[in-house]
């Protein structure tokens, strides 16, 4: 069911991390298009005043992306403030007298998990949750059964069709561009398959460590940070079967359909790591064993995808930035030229951060007299724009316009769990390794069976 726009936005934790890097800015660019035209309400305990929270805004926008005066103060006049603790039923009396005649408010959690269940029962005790829909961050409990919890507490006051659960990495246009490219082409459904596809790679690599965010991390690690959502999400993409129509929940069914067939990953096909230093940032154990660093082997028991290894590799302090995806296709038969075999000669390449490339590797031939190739790219690269969206404007437009579409649904979380959770916690030794490498050795030898691991530049 598509729900109806929404006439008000309240956002609970309004003066936290998440609201200064992401929230303000998104909603400072949905003012400027025009977006916004009801109450934004944010709430949280803090003691501030509401001009507090209008400064945080502007410092807010000015540190992420630039303030845009006439868009900024457009979103100054909508903007209202509530202070006061989630326990207390007077918080939500206030946030009700200033939801004033909304129907429709669309209520964003942007707070930790654990306070959901208050926070439900207390919008509910207002009556404000009627009508409503609510907004939730990542993550969605820590395994399956925390997630079946969490979702029990937000089913007990808001239907599923009302629940809006971000990953901000299906507001991605590269992430969402696997979908496109593959169902709006013809040419490459023949081929998207097991005669024809050897291996899929997904690589997640981030430069960087966990940036302050130490304590953040030491409750998730690699696979519950960026396996269990991002990557399976666009493994979901990659791997799902044609969406059966334009109903608006196609693209959802496909997407649990796969994540259902994906095999629960096994602890002997993974090998983690943590990076030399990992222990000595704010908030890490001294003697952590939280891995900072996965490359694992997946399988999809589906008629399509059977016997097709999937690979993921995903580090924090690697050798660059880069998220990418490479789907390799098979060889063609050795008899007409006599050249070795070529490893990759033949693929497509999802290019998906920090540019968006899509990219068909080809043999071509190389002048000369012998019939001797070159490998050579046919690729389109597309460059951010300047009116591009960003994650979080996408989403949260999507969630106030009533479209549940790039969303995690409730069986789509679920179905990510239960493939990962036989590695959490067992993800064996954490191999150490240097920053700045591609991550420890010991991982090398899972991708060998295919030539080894795609190491973008
Ligand atoms: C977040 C993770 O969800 O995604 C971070 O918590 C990670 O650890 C980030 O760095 C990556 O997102 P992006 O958009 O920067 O690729």
């Amino acid at each position: 069911m598509t729900l109806p726009r929404s006439d008000a936005l309240v956002f609970f934790g309004a003066t936290g991390d998440l609201a200064y890097k992401k929230i303000f800015p998104a909603l400072q660019a949905l003012a400027r298009r025009g977006v916004l035209q009801f109450p934004i309400i944010g709430v949280a305990k803090a003691g501030w005043t509401r001009d507090q929270l209008v400064e945080r805004a502007r410092a807010s926008v000015s540190e992420h992306g630039g303030l845009d005066q006439a868009a900024f103060d457009k979103l100054v006049s909508l903007l209202e403030y509530v202070d006061g603790d989630y326990n207390d039923p007077a918080t939500f009396a206030e946030l009700k007298k200033k939801l004033g005649r909304a129907e429709r408010p669309a209520h964003y959690l942007a707070i930790p998990p654990s306070m959901f269940e208050t926070v439900t029962r207390q919008l509910a005790a207002v009556g404000a949750e009627k009508g409503a829909r609510i907004i939730v961050e990542k993550p969605f409990g820590r395994d399956l059964a925390s997630a079946q919890e969490l979702n029990a507490v937000i089913h007990r006051v808001f239907d599923e069709s009302a629940v809006f659960r971000i990953d901000h990495y299906l507001g991605k246009e590269a992430v969402q561009n696997i979908l496109y490219f593959r169902f709006a082409n013809a040419f490459l459904e023949p081929i998207w398959n097991r005669h024809h596809v050897e291996n899929v790679q997904v690589t997640m690599a981030e430069s960087f460590g966990v940036e302050g965010r130490g304590k953040f991390y030491e409750e998730a690690g690699v696979i519950r940070d960026v396996v269990q959502n991002h990557l399976l999400q666009v493994i979901g993409f990659l791997a799902m079967e044609p969406p059966s129509s334009a109903h608006h929940e196609a693209i959802r069914d496909e997407q649990a359909s796969v994540l259902r067939n994906v095999r629960p990953l096994d602890p002997k096909e993974m090998v983690c790591g943590q990076f030399r230093g990992y222990r000595d940032e704010p908030g890490v154990a001294k003697d952590s064993h939280v891995p900072t660093f996965a490359a694992l082997t997946l399988h999809i028991d589906s008629w399509r995808w059977a016997d097709v290894p999937f690979y993921i590799c995903a580090g924090k302090s690697m050798a660059t930035t880069c998220t990418e995806v490479i789907v390799e296709l098979k060889n063609p038969p050795q008899v007409v030229f006599t050249e070795a075999a070529p490893r990759m000669g033949n693929y497509v390449r999802f290019r998906l951060s920090p540019e968006m490339t899509i990219a068909i590797g080809a043999r071509i031939k190389a002048p000369g007299e012998k019939m001797h190739g070159a490998q050579k790219e046919l690729s389109v690269v597309q460059a951010k724009t300047p009116d591009e969206m960003s994650p979080y404007e996408r989403l949260l437009g999507d969630a106030i316009a009533g479209d549940a579409t790039m969303f995690a649904r409730q069986d789509v979380v679920e179905a990510a769990w239960r493939v990962v959770d036989p590695v959490l916690g067992c993800e064996g030794d954490r191999h150490p390794y240097e920053p700045g490498s591609w991550g420890p050795a010991a991982a090398e030898s899972l991708a060998d069976s295919v030539g080894g691991w795609n190491r973008p530049k």
